[in-house]
C-alpha cells in the first residue's frame, strides 16, 4: 500500500489522475473500474481536462462501474449511470457503448451480476480500479459485515450510508435501501487500485483501512492485502494515521518512480 498525503483534494486528485493517464498512455485499451460519490469528481475533472488537451484518449478504453442503486432508472439524476455520464463520460472521448454500469432495474439480479462479472473477465479484468471510501470504511457498497471474498451481488445499505448519501436526494426516505455492488473479492482482482479519501469525516475510515486489522467490519482494510494499491488522501482524511510521516516519505519516491 502506498499512502500519498496532499495538502488539498485538488492536488491529490491531480496525482491520482496522473496514474490513470500513465496507464492510458501505456495501454490505450485499458479496462478501468470506476467509482461514484463526490470524492472522485475532481479526479474526473482532471482527466477530462487532459483529454480535451489531447494528452490522453479514452477512445479504446472500456469501463465498468462498482455499483448501482436498486430500482433507479439510468435517467434518474441520482442513479450512478446518470452520475457517470454527467461527471465523466460526457466530457471525454470514450465510446459510451464501452462503459458499463450495473442495471438497477434488472428483473433477475442474479443473471445481471453474473453477466457483469463475465464481461469484465472477457475484457481481461480491470487494469485500474478507482475507489472512494464510505465513512464506515466501505468500498463500493460493501458495508461492514460483507465477506472479504464477496462477489458482485445484491446488498442492503446501512442506516449510516443512507444518512451519508441522503444529501444527494430530496429526503432520506428517497435513498434506495438496496443496491447491486461488486464484491470485495471482485474488487481485489483489479491489477491496480487507486483509492481517494478527502475530509475529516473519512479520517476514521482511512485509519481503519490502513492501520486497523484486516476485517469485514471495515471492508477497505482488505486492500492491505492487495499487491498494488495507492491511497490518495488530503491532510484531513489522513489526520488519524500513526505513521503518516513515514508513508509520505516512502510514497513520494514510489510515485516518482511510477511516473518516470
Ligand atoms: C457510496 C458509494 C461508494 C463511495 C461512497 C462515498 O456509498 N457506493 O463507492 O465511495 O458513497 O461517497 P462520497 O465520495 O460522496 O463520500
Amino acid at each position: 500500500m502506498e499512502i500519498i498525503i496532499c495538502k488539498t483534494k485538488e492536488e491529490a486528485s491531480r496525482k491520482a489522475a496522473d496514474l490513470v493517464a500513465a496507464l492510458l498512455k501505456a495501454k490505450p485499451t485499458a479496462v478501468l473500474g470506476l467509482a461514484t460519490g463526490s470524492t472522485p469528481v475532481p479526479m474526473y475533472q482532471a482527466l477530462a481536462k487532459d483529454c480535451a488537451a489531447g494528452k490522453i484518449s479514452f477512445k479504446k478504453a472500456k469501463s465498468w462501474n462498482l455499483d448501482e442503486y436498486l430500482g433507479l432508472p439510468p435517467t434518474h439524476d441520482q442513479s450512478y449511470r446518470y452520475f457517470m455520464d454527467k461527471n465523466l463520460f460526457d466530457h471525454i472521448d470514450i465510446d459510451k457503448k464501452n462503459t458499463h454500469v450495473l442495471n438497477g432495474l434488472a428483473k433477475d439480479w442474479r443473471k445481471e451480476v453474473k453477466s457483469y462479472e463475465a464481461a469484465i473477465k472477457k475484457a481481461g479484468g480491470i487494469d485500474l480500479q478507482v475507489l472512494g471510501i464510505g465513512s464506515d470504511g466501505h468500498i463500493a457498497f460493501n458495508e461492514p459485515g460483507s465477506s472479504l471474498t464477496s462477489r458482485t451481488r445484491i446488498v442492503s445499505l446501512t442506516p449510516q450510508t443512507i444518512k451519508d448519501n441522503a444529501r444527494f436526494f430530496k429526503k432520506a426516505a428517497d435513498v434506495p435501501k438496496q443496491a447491486l455492488s461488486m464484491g470485495v473479492g471482485s474488487i481485489m482482482e483489479a491489477k491496480r487500485i487507486v483509492l481517494l479519501a478527502f475530509g475529516a469525516n473519512k479520517a476514521d475510515a482511512v485509519k481503519g483501512a490502513v492501520e486497523g486489522g484486516v476485517s469485514q467490519f471495515c471492508t477497505a482494510s482488505a486492500l492491505q492485502m492487495h499487491p498494488d494499491c495507492w491511497f490518495f488522501c488530503d491532510e484531513a482524511a489522513a489526520s488519524k494515521l500513526k505513521l503518516k510521516k513515514y508513508y509520505a516519505w516512502r510514497a513520494e519516491e514510489a510515485l516518482k518512480a511510477e511516473l518516470a
